[in-house]
Protein backbone atom coordinates (compact mmCIF):
# COMPACT_ATOMS: atom_id res chain seq x y z
CA UNK A 1 0.00 0.00 0.00
CA UNK A 2 1.79 3.51 -1.12
CA UNK A 3 2.34 6.22 1.55
CA UNK A 4 -0.65 8.51 2.62
CA UNK A 5 -0.50 12.01 3.88
CA UNK A 6 -2.31 10.58 6.52
CA UNK A 7 0.13 8.06 7.29
CA UNK A 8 2.94 10.67 7.77
CA UNK A 9 0.83 12.60 10.32
CA UNK A 10 -0.19 9.44 11.87
CA UNK A 11 3.50 8.65 12.31
CA UNK A 12 4.45 11.92 13.50
CA UNK A 13 1.69 11.92 16.24
CA UNK A 14 2.88 8.67 17.73
CA UNK A 15 6.31 9.99 17.82
CA UNK A 16 5.07 12.08 20.04
CA UNK A 17 4.19 9.83 22.85
CA UNK A 18 8.07 8.47 23.21
CA UNK A 19 10.24 10.12 26.27
CA UNK A 20 12.10 12.51 23.53
CA UNK A 21 9.19 13.54 20.84
CA UNK A 22 11.75 15.62 18.94
CA UNK A 23 14.08 12.81 18.46
CA UNK A 24 11.26 10.46 17.40
CA UNK A 25 10.00 12.63 15.45
CA UNK A 26 13.10 13.00 13.48
CA UNK A 27 14.14 8.61 13.54
CA UNK A 28 10.45 8.69 11.64
CA UNK A 29 11.38 11.32 8.97
CA UNK A 30 14.60 9.89 8.70
CA UNK A 31 12.85 6.76 7.87
CA UNK A 32 10.41 8.46 5.54
CA UNK A 33 12.94 10.57 3.31
CA UNK A 34 14.78 7.50 2.64
CA UNK A 35 12.34 6.88 0.21
CA UNK A 36 11.98 10.45 -1.10
CA UNK A 37 9.23 9.29 -4.11
CA UNK A 38 6.91 8.02 -1.82
CA UNK A 39 6.75 11.27 -0.17
CA UNK A 40 6.49 13.31 -3.28
CA UNK A 41 3.96 10.52 -4.60
CA UNK A 42 1.84 11.39 -1.59
CA UNK A 43 1.45 14.70 -1.53
CA UNK A 44 1.46 15.33 -5.60
CA UNK A 45 3.22 17.62 -7.92
CA UNK A 46 4.43 20.76 -6.81
CA UNK A 47 3.99 23.47 -9.11
CA UNK A 48 4.41 26.33 -6.99
CA UNK A 49 6.21 27.80 -3.75
CA UNK A 50 4.11 28.00 -0.37
CA UNK A 51 3.21 25.90 3.06
CA UNK A 52 0.54 23.53 2.92
CA UNK A 53 -0.64 22.57 6.49
CA UNK A 54 -1.20 18.92 6.50
CA UNK A 55 -1.78 18.70 11.04
CA UNK A 56 -2.32 21.50 12.63
CA UNK A 57 -3.02 21.02 16.71
CA UNK A 58 -1.69 22.60 19.83
CA UNK A 59 0.95 20.04 20.26
CA UNK A 60 2.06 19.23 16.56
CA UNK A 61 1.83 20.65 13.48
CA UNK A 62 3.03 19.22 10.15
CA UNK A 63 3.64 21.53 7.07
CA UNK A 64 4.29 20.74 3.71
CA UNK A 65 6.95 23.49 1.96
CA UNK A 66 8.21 23.96 -1.31
CA UNK A 67 10.42 26.52 -1.40
CA UNK A 68 11.02 28.58 -4.90
CA UNK A 69 13.63 28.64 -6.66
CA UNK A 70 15.51 31.45 -5.68
CA UNK A 71 13.93 32.53 -3.09
CA UNK A 72 14.65 33.35 0.60
CA UNK A 73 13.14 33.62 3.57
CA UNK A 74 14.76 36.06 6.34
CA UNK A 75 15.86 34.59 9.93
CA UNK A 76 12.85 33.91 12.27
CA UNK A 77 12.53 31.88 15.36
CA UNK A 78 9.82 29.14 15.76
CA UNK A 79 9.97 29.09 19.96
CA UNK A 80 9.31 25.31 19.98
CA UNK A 81 11.50 22.28 17.91
CA UNK A 82 11.30 21.74 14.80
CA UNK A 83 12.38 18.68 12.17
CA UNK A 84 12.87 19.69 9.13
CA UNK A 85 13.19 16.62 5.89
CA UNK A 86 14.02 17.19 2.50
CA UNK A 87 12.54 15.18 0.01
CA UNK A 88 13.65 17.00 -3.20
CA UNK A 89 16.05 19.72 -3.88
CA UNK A 90 18.15 21.74 -1.10
CA UNK A 91 17.89 24.09 1.86
CA UNK A 92 20.33 26.42 2.62
CA UNK A 93 19.80 27.12 6.27
CA UNK A 94 21.79 30.28 8.10
CA UNK A 95 21.79 30.48 11.39
CA UNK A 96 22.06 33.41 14.09
CA UNK A 97 22.54 34.16 17.82
CA UNK A 98 20.97 37.40 19.57
CA UNK A 99 22.81 40.14 20.42
CA UNK A 100 22.36 43.10 21.62
CA UNK A 101 20.71 44.54 19.51
CA UNK A 102 19.75 42.54 16.31
CA UNK A 103 21.67 39.30 15.26
CA UNK A 104 25.04 37.76 14.51
CA UNK A 105 26.17 34.70 11.72
CA UNK A 106 26.77 31.72 13.10
CA UNK A 107 27.24 29.35 10.76
CA UNK A 108 25.08 27.02 8.13
CA UNK A 109 23.78 24.00 7.24
CA UNK A 110 22.87 23.19 3.56
CA UNK A 111 20.29 20.34 3.79
CA UNK A 112 20.14 17.74 0.87
CA UNK A 113 17.53 15.22 -0.08
CA UNK A 114 17.10 12.95 2.09
CA UNK A 115 18.62 14.85 5.02
CA UNK A 116 16.85 15.76 8.09
CA UNK A 117 17.72 19.18 10.50
CA UNK A 118 16.36 19.17 13.92
CA UNK A 119 16.32 22.16 15.57
CA UNK A 120 15.97 23.59 19.33
CA UNK A 121 13.03 25.78 20.92
CA UNK A 122 15.93 28.45 20.72
CA UNK A 123 17.11 28.51 16.95
CA UNK A 124 17.47 31.78 15.20
CA UNK A 125 17.66 30.19 11.21
CA UNK A 126 16.91 31.91 7.59
CA UNK A 127 16.49 29.75 4.99
CA UNK A 128 17.58 29.91 0.72
CA UNK A 129 16.25 27.97 -1.94
CA UNK A 130 19.91 29.14 -4.97
CA UNK A 131 19.58 25.93 -7.17
CA UNK A 132 16.62 26.33 -9.96
CA UNK A 133 14.22 23.73 -8.96
CA UNK A 134 11.85 23.45 -6.06
CA UNK A 135 13.17 22.78 -2.74
CA UNK A 136 10.38 20.13 -1.16
CA UNK A 137 10.54 18.99 2.80
CA UNK A 138 7.96 18.04 5.20
CA UNK A 139 8.29 20.23 8.84
CA UNK A 140 7.20 19.35 11.68
CA UNK A 141 6.85 21.31 14.85
CA UNK A 142 5.88 20.47 18.63
CA UNK A 143 3.30 22.76 18.94
CA UNK A 144 0.69 25.21 16.83
CA UNK A 145 3.23 26.99 14.55
CA UNK A 146 0.26 29.38 13.33
CA UNK A 147 -0.74 30.59 16.62
CA UNK A 148 2.96 30.67 18.41
CA UNK A 149 4.42 34.49 19.25
CA UNK A 150 7.44 34.24 17.49
CA UNK A 151 10.34 36.53 16.09
CA UNK A 152 11.50 37.21 12.94
CA UNK A 153 14.42 39.95 11.62
CA UNK A 154 15.47 42.29 8.71
CA UNK A 155 17.49 40.40 6.45
CA UNK A 156 19.51 43.58 5.85
CA UNK A 157 19.69 45.30 9.12
CA UNK A 158 18.74 42.49 11.73
CA UNK A 159 16.11 44.37 13.17
CA UNK A 160 13.60 42.45 15.44
CA UNK A 161 9.73 42.49 14.59
CA UNK A 162 6.91 40.21 15.65
CA UNK A 163 7.10 37.15 13.46
CA UNK A 164 4.28 37.99 10.07
CA UNK A 165 3.01 35.58 8.59
CA UNK A 166 1.09 37.47 5.95
CA UNK A 167 4.71 38.81 5.06
CA UNK A 168 5.97 35.40 4.40
CA UNK A 169 3.15 34.66 1.87
CA UNK A 170 3.84 37.37 0.24
CA UNK A 171 7.33 36.30 -0.18
CA UNK A 172 6.44 33.17 -1.65
CA UNK A 173 3.64 34.99 -4.04
CA UNK A 174 6.47 37.56 -5.07
CA UNK A 175 9.33 34.66 -5.63
CA UNK A 176 6.39 32.29 -7.40
CA UNK A 177 5.69 35.32 -9.75
CA UNK A 178 9.39 35.58 -10.77
CA UNK A 179 9.94 32.08 -11.01
CA UNK A 180 7.24 31.56 -13.63
CA UNK A 181 7.72 34.41 -15.50
CA UNK A 182 11.35 33.41 -15.89
FE1 LIG B 1 12.01 28.12 10.18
Amino acid sequence: MSLTVDDIVDRCRMALAETSAVLAVRDVLDELVASPAEIADALGPVERGGITPLHRGADLTVLHVAWTPGMALNPHDHRMWAVIAMYGGQEDNAFYRRRAPGLEPSGGRELRTGEVLALGDDVIHSVANTRREFAVALHVYGGDFFSAERSEWDTDTFEERPRDLERTRRLFEEANDRWLRA
